[in-house]
């Protein structure tokens, strides 16, 4: 009942301090959260070698700075993921930056990368000392003099207290990121990232996230030089800048538009890259995911895990839980021991 009145006072607030309130509830735990990563057997699963409870994640960009990691896996989630991340810490673009369209589930935003910067959130990484998986999303400076370095850098500093990180080219909201998935730009980046990673005492699992916007030759440029340079994975997606998802309700020509609309095409990409790498490079699906059908399909089109975070905006943290129990029904009604048995069965329906 509480639950239910804060939610809907939350969601007729401006967005950015509903999200400030909802991350410091979580913060500080003011009411307790119930312990409600039930045990499903069928669900666990492993990702690029790591081992989780279950495939659902919290996607990037909820907990920029890391300041609520613990809370997560009391919620349910499988893994989190912290940031963006860049060296230096920077405040974003200016306000407002985040917009919901209640009808169609779907929140636009414009960040930009506000973040505490490395040094102060692998502080409070390390004291979370990597008890439940945890990944880190890295970005680059907006007025970084090598953007490439950034990801370098980030990497280096943070790499002992996670277990894998994500390369975030995707991010419509800082100049030129995006500019790093084209051929040569993005051999140049995996090739030093990879080389980067080698060098570390320990090197850990690198993701690369993508847009939803690349055609079928980009992502088969992602897929090559994500074997080729021994990625651990790709996930897809971050935000659309395809304003038409959210047709009605225009106005908007910057941002990136997450929720509901991004389902079809994210799954389409996901489905694409299940296709191309013929199964053989682990893949985390987002967009969209708003139930345990979505997640369902994301796996079935290609996905060894997933990811959420705008639909937590609409319907509050029960939601994964409610995911995970209708995950394990579905898993149970068609006969499937595990997530393994499902992913990527369906991917050409999707494509
Ligand atoms: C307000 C907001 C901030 C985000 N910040 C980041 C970010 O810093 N890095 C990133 O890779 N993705 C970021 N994302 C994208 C999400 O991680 C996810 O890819 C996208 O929202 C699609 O998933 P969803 O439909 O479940 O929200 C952000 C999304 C939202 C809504």
């Amino acid at each position: 009942m509480l639950e239910r009145i804060g939610l809907k006072f939350l969601q007729n607030i401006d967005p950015e301090l509903a999200h400030n309130i909802a991350l410091h509830y979580l913060r500080f735990r003011i009411f307790p959260i119930k312990q409600t990563n039930a045990n499903f057997p069928k669900l666990r699963t492993r990702l690029a070698g790591i081992d989780l409870p279950n495939p659902l994640g919290l996607a990037a960009g909820f907990d920029k700075n890391g300041i609520a990691i613990k809370s997560f896996p009391h919620l349910g989630f499988g893994f989190t993921e912290i940031g963006a991340v860049t060296p230096q810490p920077q405040k974003g673009n200016p306000k407002p930056r985040a917009f919901r369209i209640k009808s169609k589930k779907a929140i636009v935003n414009h960040y930009g990368f506000n973040n505490d910067g490395m040094i102060k959130i692998n502080a409070r990484l390390k004291k979370f000392a990597k008890r439940s998986v945890l990944g880190l999303n890295i970005g680059a400076n907006k007025t970084s003099l090598s953007m490439m370095n950034d990801f370098t850098e980030v990497l280096k500093h943070c790499s002992k207290n996670i277990h894998f990180a994500t390369i975030n080219v995707s991010s419509p909201n800082t100049k030129h990121l995006r500019n790093f998935q084209e051929k040569e730009k993005l051999r140049n980046l995996l090739s030093l990232l990879n080389e980067t990673n080698k060098n570390l005492i320990q090197p850990i699992p690198l993701f690369i996230k993508i847009s939803p916007e690349l055609d079928q030759t980009e992502l088969e440029q992602v897929v090559k030089l994500a074997q080729r340079y021994q990625l651990a994975g790709i996930i897809a997606t971050n935000t659309s800048t395809d304003y038409k998802l959210i047709a009605e309700t225009n106005g908007f020509s910057r941002g990136g538009v997450s929720g509901k609309p991004l389902f079809a095409p994210s799954t389409k990409i996901l489905a694409q890259l299940s296709i191309l790498s013929e199964g053989k490079i682990p893949l985390i699906g987002v967009g969209g995911i708003c139930s345990g059908q979505d997640v369902f399909e994301k796996i079935c089109a290609g996905a060894s895990a997933v990811q959420l975070y705008s639909a937590l905006t609409f319907y509050g943290p029960k939601l994964v839980n409610v995911i995970l129990k209708d995950l394990n029904n579905i898993l149970e009604g068609h006969g499937f021991n595990d997530i393994s048995e499902i992913i990527g069965i369906k991917k050409y329906e999707y494509v």
